[in-house]
């Protein structure tokens, strides 16, 4: 499963749940950590919960609260044995972290558990530490299939500004996508944007971690996830360059050629392979 978009809404606020399922977004975090005041954490807990009462009419996950806080028990209690694919872990920052939570799921869900049911522990990465040990935690467990970058907090710790031109997320970036491929797991997931009035700059963002490597990006307010779905699409231009490219290196392998060039491109097999994933990528999201 890629997912292109994955929208936020925090917790505490039912009628943004509500609205949500209604909005493009492949996928909904239910967020119980930073968009949560903390003196609402047990009421957003318990909304949560009720809100997850009936099946959610898409892909769901539920942001707990970081494993070293006091409030990760309680937030589990509330997500386990739900209706949901998994759970965002806030600001992780090792694997014994992740393989606690693993552990304290296990206990919530019990032990009759298909492994296919069980919920996913998808780690954000939002401070310098997390970023360091991203591969480790990208192998803490089965349950680890994707990473998720965290901008906001990764900024304010390295001291800078999230700015428009995304520098500072350089190397997090890189080291996420390398650490998660390393690890055999899916591409990660990028940083929500800040800028929610600002389309230009979010384009340029989700564009800047596409190329890098990420699978998609979570975002904050209906306006931007049109331009990240877009952004994480493969476009009609690229599907059929990726057919022609295929079709002519097919042609050429048939009659023993391994390098051939398309349209002034060497392409040889890592380029028409690189293709077929552009075309596989494309069928899943029903376009190609
Ligand atoms: N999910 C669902 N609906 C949302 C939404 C979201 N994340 N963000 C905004 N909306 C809705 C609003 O409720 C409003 O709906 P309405 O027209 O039916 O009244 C509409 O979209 C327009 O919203 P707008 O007035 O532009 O924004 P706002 O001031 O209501 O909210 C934020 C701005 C930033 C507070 C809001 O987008 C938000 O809470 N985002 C998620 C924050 C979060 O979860 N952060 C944690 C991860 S970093
Ligand atoms: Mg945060």
């Amino acid at each position: 499963m890629l997912y292109r978009s994955m929208l936020f809404a925090p917790g505490s606020d039912t009628k943004k749940m509500n609205k949500a399922y209604g909005l493009e977004a492949d996928a909904i975090i239910l967020d119980l950590e930073d968009a949560v005041a903390h003196s609402q954490k047990a009421t957003a807990r318990e909304q949560v919960k009720e809100f997850l009462g009936s099946p959610p009419a898409k892909p769901t996950f539920v942001r707990v609260n970081d494993a070293k806080t006091p409030f990760i028990l309680a937030d589990l209690q509330a997500a386990a044995g739900k209706p949901i694919t998994g759970i965002f872990l806030a600001k992780t920052e090792s694997a014994e972290e992740v393989k606690h939570v693993d552990w304290l799921l296990s206990l919530l869900e019990g032990e009759q558990v298909p492994e296919k049911q069980k919920l996913e522990l998808v780690p954000f990465l939002e401070t310098s530490l997390g970023v360091e040990k991203a591969y480790d935690i990208a192998c803490a467990c089965p349950r680890v299939k994707r990473l998720a970058l965290g901008g906001n907090d990764f900024t304010t710790d390295i001291g800078t500004p999230y700015s428009t031109t995304g520098d500072e997320f350089f190397y997090a970036r890189s080291r996420l996508v390398v650490a998660s491929r390393a690890a055999g797991i899916e591409a990660p997931l990028d940083t929500v944007c800040p800028f929610i009035k600002d389309t230009d700059s979010l384009q340029e963002d989700a564009k800047r971690a596409q190329r890098l490597g990420f699978q998609g990006k979570m975002v904050i307010h209906p306006n931007q996830i049109g331009p990240v779905n877009t952004i994480f699409s493969p476009s009609e231009k690229e599907i059929n360059n990726a057919r022609k490219i295929v079709a002519a290196f097919e042609e050429a392998e048939a009659k023993g050629t391994g390098v051939i060039q398309v349209d002034g491109k060497m392409v040889e097999y890592p380029i028409v392979n690189r293709a077929r994933q552009v075309l596989a990528i494309a069928s899943a999201k029903g376009l190609a």
